[in-house]
């Protein structure tokens, strides 16, 4: 777990806030990701759309198409679980006091490896698959620093998802 507590609460209150992307934030995600990817997407939790669709939007004038995917799905595996807010908040506890955890929980834990394998068969670019499966951890040798970077802010909260002028 590389991340901190206050990051932890802050997707609290994000998750009981967010809202459905609008037609406009849809059509900008649909326009990122091929069929198999969008439906992954859209398979995910409203909060988990908006969360992907908020990393994906800072990514967006990048000119890497490639991180922007890679922001946009790397919480595809917490949908396995089938985990609410609460499920998951008990399951975070779970984990970080190392107790415990049901089955789904432990899937919950475990969603960035799979949420690799499920990005991996949909033929998701290289660097999706590898941030999906590290982005609670360390940084692999085959995703480079700067993208890293990119990538960990884009994960982070404090940005408009609304960019503006793009
Ligand atoms: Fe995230």
């Amino acid at each position: 777990m590389g991340r901190s507590l206050p990051h932890l609460a802050h997707r609290f209150f994000e998750v009981l806030r967010a809202k459905p992307l609008d037609a406009e934030e849809e059509a900008l995600a649909k326009s990122w990701l091929d069929d198999g990817l969008w439906a992954l997407f859209t398979g995910q939790q409203t909060a988990d759309q908006r969360h992907g669709f908020h990393a994906g939007a800072k990514l967006r004038n990048v000119g890497r198409p490639d991180l922007a995917v890679a922001a946009m799905l790397h919480d595809v595996g917490k949908t396995a679980s089938r985990l609410g807010v609460i499920g998951r908040s008990v399951a975070t506890v779970l984990m970080t006091l190392r107790a415990p955890m049901s089955p789904r929980m432990r899937m919950y834990r475990d969603h960035g490896e799979l949420g690799a394998r499920t990005l991996e068969t949909a033929g998701a670019p290289t660097i999706a698959v590898a941030f999906a499966q590290h982005h609670q951890g360390e940084r692999p040798a085959e995703i480079p620093d700067r993208d890293w970077a990119l990538l960990i802010w884009a994960d982070e909260p404090g940005m408009p998802e609304r960019v503006p002028g793009g």
